[in-house]
């Protein structure tokens, strides 16, 4: 039987060591995850990785930042500390050596021109892009990443939680579409 560990020893980490993460080591990662299946191939990933460790708190601070704003609208103070115990899961990238940040390309779909050329609804339209084919592909892309991180003996997290300061981030790390 072929060994598959790289699968269950697969875990999220949320506490990270401070040592170097060799860049060679990242290379594999990134190539792993660009060899992810991708719809009609149009390999709508861009990855972004951070290894100054300045930027990567300041990145934490501005998450903190938002999470507690949006907090402060919860009218229930229970609503607000449930909100508030997601924060550590938001941040917990703070002090870890790497910091990857993916972006999605817009996914183009010739069916969608089509269709919109030929006045179909909005419903369909909405039909037609519901599986969100961009963020599917960003996620096999991801899920590799990681698997090849396990294999290499590094501790990983997929996150989304930070994706609401998206716009604040991208600004930080000047980041260009
Ligand atoms: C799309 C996606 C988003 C996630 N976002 C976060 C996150 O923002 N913060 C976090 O700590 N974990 C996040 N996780 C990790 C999950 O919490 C974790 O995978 C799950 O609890 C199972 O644990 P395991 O990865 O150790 O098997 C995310 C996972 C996925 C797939």
């Amino acid at each position: 039987m072929k060994n598959l560990d790289f699968i269950y020893n697969r875990k999220s980490i949320r506490k990270f060591k401070d040592i170097e993460v060799q860049e060679e080591d990242i290379i594999k990662m990134l190539d792993a995850a660009i060899h992810a299946p991708s719809p009609k191939n149009q390999q709508t990933w861009h990855f972004v990785v951070i290894q100054n460790n300045e930027l990567i708190n300041k990145i934490a601070d501005i998450v903190t930042k938002n999470h507690i704003n949006l907090a402060e609208m919860a009218k229930e103070e229970k609503q607000r500390k449930l909100m508030m115990n997601l924060l550590s899961y938001y941040t917990c990238f703070r002090n870890a050596p790497v910091l990857v940040v993916v972006y999605s390309k817009e996914y183009y779909m010739v069916e969608e021109t089509i269709l919109r050329d030929n006045n179909a609804s909005q419903d369909i339209i909405n039909e037609l892009k519901f599986p969100n084919s961009a963020a599917q592909g960003i996620g096999a892309a991801i899920e590799n990443f990681l698997l090849a991180a396990t294999e290499l003996g590094y501790g990983t997290c997929y996150m989304t939680g930070p994706t609401h300061s998206k716009i604040e981030i991208e600004e930080l790390i000047n980041f260009i579409k």
